[in-house]
């Protein structure tokens, strides 16, 4: 019962991120109403249908990528040389999730001409498993082990007949499709090179064993990038739990900027949640653009760091490359396998190329009197030695304590080279809460304010990507307050300020 309930849930998330509703107002009770009844009609429907799934294998040309115009059909050699299939090339072969409409997403295309331009003798074949993948989602998802099946064999068939090493092989698959790689991975007689899963699909494949779902086991490197983790009714559209030798998880694997959920999040308010379909789609495609960015912008790869989680990322501690604590993003990832899954982060542009410029900063809040309860509005300005981001709001995970070291991530779009100076800004937030209000009259009254006596003499940078680390101080030592914006110069301090002396400090200090 409760497994029931659930996938008509995931149903009916899922199904709104593709359906095009012209008059929300008009179809939402019917569709809402009728989608509840389609997948029991559709499950008991399909029970009775022959087993023969087909999975298709389009071999398409860098000059029509958008076209079929070539199957390779295993069993008929003739076909290897009629699609001219080169056997000691990469071979990448595509695999679509679940879709309603029967058809190819706009997608497709551009990841097979990425795929060109980057490898020019490649074989890129997209698999078309339309016929199943247009069921209902737990049809199709069904399906996956089937089709996975099917491109197993295929692939058998292709190492038996052109003895290609099977390290050139690299299946790429996005939502369900990933599953459906998983399975072909693991049904071939030997592994293949690599799976990379775009956004594997969560319903249904969460939390069973590695045998059911895409897994490490599945080829010599399996690598993920999670894009849309965080469902809707507490289901989530894309894989939650780690799936392969290293997940990515770019900004935490739930909202992806330039997506709006927000004003999603607003029509659903007033439509219902059919509205919600472009953002979904948006949130879960994006791992599929991330890919193509990777491919097509090879000299602004992105990085990913290891965390032990989103949340100590955003604080800024996971900025190290030691011991391949960092990789990059997609396609040039560079394949590490450990004895347990690797989760590394990362955060993005709303748009191609996706790479930003992660640093962290670890400021120290002194002061004369204690108080832990400061929620300041803190600005940064960067300098660097191409160019300069001004006005960066750091995000506050936690409230400021005077006296401790407080760590924060911070990311710019642009690359602004070498970082020489950067000016930095404390201003009381002005909430309306009462709390706020008191304070703010309070510190008028006394002629202070909270921010008054906190000071900061130093704050100490290290840049992700340049694996650097600075230390900035105050330019002007007598500014003693934080109430008006201070400019910070590099200055040659260790970055560990904090460190216990050492005796061969001491001893220098002694001579
Ligand atoms: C369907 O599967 C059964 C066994 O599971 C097999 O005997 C039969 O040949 C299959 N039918 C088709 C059309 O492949
Ligand atoms: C096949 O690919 C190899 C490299 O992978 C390349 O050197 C060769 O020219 C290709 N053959 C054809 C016929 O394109
Ligand atoms: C914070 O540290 C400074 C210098 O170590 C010290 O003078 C000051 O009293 C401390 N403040 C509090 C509230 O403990
Ligand atoms: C600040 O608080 C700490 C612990 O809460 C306490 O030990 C210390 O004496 C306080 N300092 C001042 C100046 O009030
Ligand atoms: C800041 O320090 C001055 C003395 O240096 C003191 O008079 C004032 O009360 C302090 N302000 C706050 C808010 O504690």
């Amino acid at each position: 019962m409760r497994a029931w309930k659930v996938r008509f849930l995931c149903f009916v998330v899922l199904n709104a991120a593709v359906q095009n509703v012209t008059s929300l107002e008009e179809e939402l009770p019917d569709s809402i109403f009728g989608n509840f009844l389609d997948p029991v009609k559709a499950f008991f429907d399909h029970k009775a249908e022959s087993n023969a799934t087909v999975a298709k294998f389009s071999l398409r040309k860098p000059s029509h990528p958008d076209d079929d115009l070539c199957y390779i059909i295993p069993g008929k050699p003739d076909s290897l040389a009629t699609c001219t299939f080169n056997s000691t090339s990469k071979t990448f072969l595509i695999i679509h999730g679940w879709t309603l409409s029967g058809m190819f997403e706009s997608w497709m295309p551009k990841l097979v001409s990425a795929l060109y331009e980057r490898e020019q003798t490649a074989n890129v074949i997209v698999v078309d498993w339309l016929n199943s993948a247009q069921n209902h989602y737990v049809v199709a998802a069904q399906k996956t082990k089937a089709v996975g099946h099917e491109i197993a064999q295929f692939i058998d068939w292709i190492e038996e007949t052109t003895n290609m090493p099977l390290e050139n092989i690299h299946l790429i698959g996005y939502s369900l499709g990933a599953h459906v790689a998983g399975f072909a991975g693991s049904h071939a007689t030997n592994k293949v090179g690599r799976i990379t899963g775009l956004d594997p699909a969560g319903p249904d494949f969460e939390g069973k064993h590695a045998h059911r779902r895409l897994s490490p086991d599945d080829a010599h490197f399996v690598d993920v990038l999670h894009t849309f983790t965080r469902g809707s009714l507490g289901l989530s559209i894309g894989i939650q739990q780690p799936v392969g030798h290293v997940d990515i998880y770019p900004n935490g694997g739930s909202f992806q900027p330039g997506c709006n959920l927000r004003g999603a999040l607003e029509k659903i308010a007033n439509f219902g949640i059919f509205a919600v379909s472009d953002a979904v789609k948006c949130e879960h495609e994006r791992s599929v653009h991330l890919f193509i960015d990777s491919l097509l912008n090879e000299q602004e790869s992105a990085k990913a760091y290891r965390c032990g989680s989103n949340d100590m990322f955003d604080r800024g501690m996971c900025l190290s490359c030691r011991k391949s604590r960092c990789n990059t993003v997609g396609y040039d990832i560079s394949k590490v396998r450990k004895p347990r899954n690797v989760q590394m982060y990362t955060k993005t542009r709303s748009s191609m190329p996706f790479r930003v410029y992660h640093y962290q900063l670890k400021i120290h809040f002194s002061s004369k009197v204690n108080s832990s309860n400061m929620e300041p509005s803190l600005t940064v300005s960067l300098y660097g030695t191409k160019g300069e981001a001004e006005n960066l709001q750091l995000k506050l995970k936690e409230k400021i304590v005077t006296n401790k070291t407080h760590s924060f991530l911070l990311v710019t779009e642009k690359d602004i080279g070498d970082l020489l100076m950067l000016k930095f800004k404390w201003e009381e937030t002005n909430g309306w809460s009462a709390s706020s209000m008191l304070k703010m009259v309070s510190s008028w009254w006394s002629g202070s304010s909270d921010s008054a006596n906190v000071t900061v003499h130093k704050i100490r940078i290290r840049a992700g990507e340049t694996q650097q680390k600075m230390v900035f101080c105050i330019k002007d030592p007598d500014a003693q307050t934080l109430t008006q914006e201070l400019t910070f110069v590099k200055c040659k301090d260790p970055w560990r300020t904090n460190r216990k002396r050492t005796p061969r400090r001491v001893t220098l200090e002694n001579h």
